[in-house]
């Protein structure tokens, strides 16, 4: 079905590897089309309860927007290149209200940076690398960079990243919360998956408040404490509740349905 992303379904976890290991995993036209189809996906199946994002091959996450594609453009044409990849992709995966985290297996630069903040947390092999290196081709970040960065690792870590175009490694990416983990590579995967698992076992509906919850602290037109006495409330017709709330006192595990 899709021609530069491969993508598997998993006890609920939907996979989304990024296929152009040649090109390092670049995100040309035809990438940035899938990711949104898959996106979709995650958005509209039932059987998909999160998702992981990765690249193919040892060597890369993802290298960046692809720089062939930048030849041809002017200040509009750019301009619309950013709109059109945040509406489509970055935004959509930071709203998708069923988790996307990305494993991160090697080069996350650009917009492959910019892929992975936009996922909901990260997990890193040792061999990941992150840079915003746009400033080496008289660019800036486009797809949400320059406001993810800055919101994840604070205003200085994320403008030094920017300005100077430096790749800072899993350590350092640790250090600076863009990861919530470094495992080795051939363990990467599998750690994906156990953290998703543990979230997959969790009452659906509230995890997916709890994201519309944290991204409200970086919406200046919401009042995020006002969004999660609303979203709190929500949480009380559900189901889930009911199902939670009995089953601590019945001392047994909960089984959720996401309604
Ligand atoms: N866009 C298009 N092609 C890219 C790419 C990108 N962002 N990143 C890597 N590639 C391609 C290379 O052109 C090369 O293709 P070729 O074999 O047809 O020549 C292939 O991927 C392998 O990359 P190469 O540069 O040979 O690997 P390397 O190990 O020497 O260097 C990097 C790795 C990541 C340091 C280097 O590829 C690089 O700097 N990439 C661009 C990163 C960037 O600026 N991203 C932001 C874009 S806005």
């Amino acid at each position: 079905m899709y021609s530069t992303i491969l993508t598997e379904l998993d006890n609920g976890i939907f996979s989304i590897i990024i296929n152009r290991p040649d090109k390092l995993n670049a995100l040309n036209k035809t990438v940035m089309e899938e990711l949104s189809l898959a996106i979709d996906e995650i958005y509209n199946n039932d059987e998909i309860k999160s998702a992981l994002v990765t690249g193919a091959g040892a060597k890369s996450f993802v290298a960046g927007a692809d720089i062939n594609e930048f030849i041809a453009l002017d200040a509009g044409a750019g301009a619309a290149f950013a709109q059109m990849g945040q509406d489509r992709v970055f935004t959509r995966i930071e709203h998708s209200p069923k988790p996307i985290i990305a494993a991160v297996n090697g080069f996350a630069l650009g917009g492959g940076c910019e892929l992975a903040i936009a996922c909901h947390f990260r997990i890193g092999s040792t061999a990941a690398k992150f840079g915003q290196p746009e400033v080496n081709l008289g660019l800036i970040p486009g797809y949400g960079g320059t406001q993810r960065l800055t919101q994840l690792i604070g205003k200085g870590r994320a403008l030094e990243m920017m300005m100077s175009g430096i790749m800072i490694d899993a350590a350092t990416a640790l250090s600076y919360g863009l990861v919530n983990y470094v495992v080795a590579p051939e363990e990467l995967i599998a750690k994906a998956k156990v953290v998703l698992a543990l979230i997959n076992s969790k009452a659906p509906l509230a995890v997916a408040k709890c994201i519309t919850c944290a991204n409200a602290v970086f919406d200046e037109k919401a009042d995020g404490f006002a969004v999660e006495i609303e979203a709190f409330g929500s949480c009380f017709a559900t189901d889930d509740k009911v199902e939670g709330t009995t089953a601590f006192i019945e001392k047994r595990k909960p089984v959720f349905t996401g309604k």
